[in-house]
């Protein structure tokens, strides 16, 4: 498996946005929070996400974001491999976690390749390529971003082109490492 088909960390600094997303999770009231496949999912207000993380504000001007949410998992959740329904990429951050991970998977081929979230990091997410979540200790926290865009309109490997253009127009934009 390549994992450039599976994920690309994107050129900024999610610290601000981090510390936001995961104080505004951990002040939630339980009712905020609606069941998503296991886990449990809250919006977050996206103007408020746009003004501390720019960089998401040029992509919204290349893609429109739909939504900004957290998703969080309690200790022995599992999410089942799947693919998404609707969305092409996604952008994840990670926000906290104790033991867990998230893995993309050939299931013909017997391959496996990690989702290895690292602190502050913003990833473009393949969630066409089959993944999978394991979460055996503490609350997993993760930020989340999708577009408007359907899959077929927007796919995977078209954003990714959508911002390399990006970065030549602008010539002084870095966007993907
Ligand atoms: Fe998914």
């Amino acid at each position: 498996m390549d994992p450039n088909e599976c994920y690309k960390e994107l050129y900024c600094d999610g610290g601000t946005l981090a510390e936001y997303a995961l104080a505004q999770s951990l002040k939630q009231d339980l009712w905020m929070w609606y069941p998503h496949f296991g886990s449990s999912v809250f919006s977050l207000d996206l103007d408020q996400v746009l003004s501390l993380c720019p960089m998401l504000e040029t992509i919204n001007n290349i893609a429109k974001i739909k939504h900004a949410i957290v998703t969080n998992m309690t200790p022995n959740d599992y999410y089942k491999l799947h693919i998404d329904e609707t969305a092409g990429p996604r952008i994840n951050m990670l926000l906290k976690s104790q033991n867990s991970f998230s893995a993309f998977i050939d299931v013909n081929n017997n391959k496996t390749v990690h989702m290895n979230y690292q602190p502050n990091k913003l990833y473009i997410f393949n969630t066409q390529v089959p993944h999978t979540i394991f979460n055996f200790e503490g609350d997993r926290y993760l930020f989340s971003i999708e577009f408007e865009e359907h899959k077929s309109v927007l796919p995977y490997r078209g954003f990714v082109k959508r911002l390399r253009r990006e970065e030549k127009l602008t010539g002084s934009l870095s966007l993907i490492h």
